[in-house]
């Protein structure tokens, strides 16, 4: 959509008209936690992929089903959002299983989590060649892999585990399966960037609202933020500069993916604090602010709403959202006295804000 007065720039744009957005990684929980999360996603996407490291995790066809199911409950009655669910691999995985879900257009992807890579990835895989026989079975019918890609082992530094990840885990596979379609999700580093660039058309990437406007001086800003701490862990600076310049280029493989996790915020507030950041309330905005600091708010549609769904062979949804640029404040903390939860961009001002 032409928002964008070539002229002017984008200062006297009061509003901003995009194709509806999709969400393409998604962790919506269960129980309370999904009751309070999901109607933030639903309420600016038509579709997400949502991520499958419940306790216990998605692993049969009947899990994912119900799953859906209890999605669909949280959301008000008639709501048009479609999740896309996943199915969590583990080493025991049944190719059937994965076929028949995918068949039955329960399952749209797989999942692969690294054992002990982050959060319920425990029951993940311990050594990729284990589901060599799965990931055949997915190229043959034409599914596509998500991965989070990062290594384990704790010789590697933290900082590394993405990079290492590229050139031990996603190059081998990549090289095996060239007719599997992979989205390295949550992408982190320059590394990446550069992997995904040197990559053929099957390799995506999703790129998150906060690793765009985050580095890792944001977990250390006058004492210990655990309300930046993300995995994969944000970098350096130069990093979420490549992050931005690949995000804005206009480049048909990166699309958008929030990897909106929340947790209550006592368990982030922890001695061992768990990984997750929950963008969803302003994932949109969030995102448009940082695609109008770089030049590019002409460039968020496609980003958003069309390199996702092309990627995925998915049809483009034909609605149409609405942001205004209307200062909008975000809360301290949100959701209830049980599961109370600190939003990305707590207390800060955003300048543009979602309309419907
Ligand atoms: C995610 C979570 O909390 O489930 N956490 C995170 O920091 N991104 C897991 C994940 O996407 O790795
Ligand atoms: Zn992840
Ligand atoms: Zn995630």
């Amino acid at each position: 959509m032409n928002n964008v007065n070539e002229q002017q720039g984008t200062d006297s744009l009061t509003r901003l008209v995009l194709r509806q957005p999709d969400d393409w990684h998604v962790h919506f929980r269960d129980d309370a936690m999904l009751a309070f999360a999901a109607p933030y996603t639903a309420r600016q996407f038509a579709r997400a992929i949502v991520m499958p490291n419940l306790v216990p995790p998605v692993t049969t066809v009947a899990a994912g089903e119900a799953y859906r199911n209890r999605i669909m409950a949280a959301l008000p009655e008639g709501s048009a959002f479609t999740p896309l669910m996943t199915a969590y691999l583990t080493d025991e995985i049944d190719p059937n299983e994965i076929e028949t879900g995918f068949k039955n257009g329960v399952f749209t992807a797989c999942k692969l989590y690294p054992a002990g890579a982050t959060t319920n990835s425990a029951s993940g895989v311990t050594d990729v060649r284990k589901i060599w026989p799965v990931l055949e079975r997915m190229q043959d019918i034409g599914m596509l892999l998500l991965v989070h890609g990062e290594v384990v082992s704790p010789d590697i530094d933290i900082f590394d585990r993405e990079a290492v990840f590229l050139e031990r885990v996603l190059g081998p596979v990549l090289n095996d399966f060239p007719a599997l379609k992979v989205v390295l999700e949550h992408i982190t580093t320059e590394d990446s960037v550069q992997f995904v660039e040197a990559a053929g058309p099957n390799l995506g990437a999703t790129i998150t609202a906060h690793h765009l406007r985050i580095d890792r001086n944001a977990m250390f800003q006058g004492g210990l933020r655990p309300h930046a701490y993300c995995l994969p862990v944000a970098k350096r600076r130069r990093h979420r500069e490549a992050l931005r310049k690949a995000a804005t280029s206009g480049h048909p493989r990166y699309f958008l993916g929030t990897d909106s996790a929340p947790h209550p915020k006592h368990e982030k507030e922890s001695a061992c604090g768990c990984a997750g950041i929950f963008s969803a309330p302003v994932a949109l905005e969030s995102y448009a602010q940082t695609f109008e600091e770089e030049g590019a708010l002409d460039r968020l549609e496609a980003f958003a709403s069309e390199f996702g769904p092309r990627f995925y062979g998915l049809p483009l949804n034909e609605g149409t959202v609405t942001l205004n640029r209307q200062p909008q404040e975000l809360p301290e903390l949100m959701g209830s006295e049980e599961i109370p939860v600190v939003p990305f961009h707590a207390g800060e001002t955003l300048s543009w804000r979602f309309a419907g």
